[in-house]
């Protein structure tokens, strides 16, 4: 049976093809990258946008960065289907360039809904553009790996796997701040 929660998720991913959002991007991708996992879930990621593997398979993070995603959430225990992973942009951009200020825009209201739906306890943000979206005044060379509080929400600020994938400091920080994150949750369970 098709969860409350899921057939919400599914009417938000249906409106955004409805309401014909960036459709320079929309027709030059394969299709619509929505969101994967858990809709009940606790624990929210948040990346950029879908890249060539996200495209043609229509999932978040299948490629490089999403096995080393995937390799992360089994070393705190966790599997994708426990979570729940999205981007900000929902369509790929041409050939893998940063998503504009004003697809980021636009696609955020969306994301606030499906936030809204899934109700999680922790949203990780990948990236600084997916921090920026939310808390545009932050660096994330400064704030990652710590928890803070926004709007009724908790964020966490991480590396983007792919930018850490072949950079050994950065990658060694991503895996520390990516272990915080059971004792993080934890505390915000506690306090809640
Ligand atoms: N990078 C992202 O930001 N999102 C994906 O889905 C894949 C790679």
């Amino acid at each position: 049976m098709v969860s409350t929660q899921q057939a919400e998720l599914d009417k938000i991913k249906q409106s955004i093809i409805d309401d014909n959002v960036t459709p320079e991007l929309a027709s030059a991708a394969t299709q619509l990258v929505f969101g994967d996992g858990d809709p009940n879930a606790e624990l929210v990621f948040i990346g950029e946008a879908p890249g060539k593997n996200e495209d043609l398979q229509g999932k978040p993070f299948v490629g490089a960065a999403g096995k080393f995603l995937n390799e992360m959430l089994e070393m705190i225990g966790l599997d994708r289907k426990n979570v729940y992973i999205t981007n900000i942009v929902k369509y790929r951009p041409p050939n893998n360039r940063d998503p504009l200020p004003e697809e980021k825009e636009v696609f955020l209201k969306y994301l606030e809904k499906q936030l809204e739906v899934i109700k999680p306890k922790l949203v990780v943000t990948l990236g600084r553009h997916s921090l920026n979206c939310f808390l545009p005044d932050l660096q994330i060379s400064l704030s990652h790996g710590r928890p803070l509080r926004f709007k009724g929400r908790v964020f966490l600020p991480l590396f983007h796997p792919a930018a850490a994938l072949y950079n050994g400091g950065m990658r060694q920080t991503l895996i520390d701040d990516f272990a915080k994150i059971p004792i993080i949750l934890k505390k915000i369970k506690l306090t809640s």
